[in-house]
């Protein structure tokens, strides 16, 4: 597998319980270079946007309002074979079936407050990546 990037978001749940540092480091223990990085506070419509795949489901109104509460932080991490790795570090989207020692078991609260994002394709990797970032912020 080659190198690839991923995206990645700590979520408000987990910037707002203080939980970023440690979160960065598992990342970098993990083996990921983080090509890019920076808060941002989502508005209704980005995360809307962000999230528009799962618009029918019943979750989304109460996936758009955690989204908006507080701030974030946004990532592009890079490693071989990042996005299935990621995924993995991450753990299961509940985090009752996470398994030890991924961030989600460490650090979610429930299945929608789960610390976390992470792309779940190299095609949307390559959508999120630039929602985000534009090439001058990557490095
Ligand atoms: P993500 O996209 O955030 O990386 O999470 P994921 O792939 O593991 O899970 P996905 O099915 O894409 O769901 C997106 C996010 O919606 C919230 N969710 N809430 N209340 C619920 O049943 C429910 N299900 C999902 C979570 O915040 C989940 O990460
Ligand atoms: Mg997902």
């Amino acid at each position: 597998m080659a190198i690839q990037q991923t995206f990645a978001i700590i979520k408000p749940d987990a910037v707002a319980s203080g939980h970023t540092g440690q979160i960065l480091g598992i990342i970098e223990k993990a083996g990921f270079r983080v090509r890019g990085m920076k808060m941002a506070r989502l508005s209704r419509q980005q995360a809307e946007a962000f999230y528009e795949i799962h618009r029918e489901r019943p979750f989304f109104t109460g996936l758009v309002a955690f989204m908006t509460e507080g701030p974030v932080v946004v990532l592009v991490l890079e490693r071989e074979d990042a996005i299935k790795h990621w995924r993995e570090v991450m753990g299961a989207t509940n985090p009752a079936q996470a398994a030890d020692g991924t961030i989600r078991k460490k650090f979610a609260k429930n299945i929608e407050r789960n610390a976390v994002h992470g792309s779940d394709a190299p095609e949307t990797a390559a959508v999120e990546i630039p929602f985000f970032f534009n090439m001058a912020e990557l490095l």
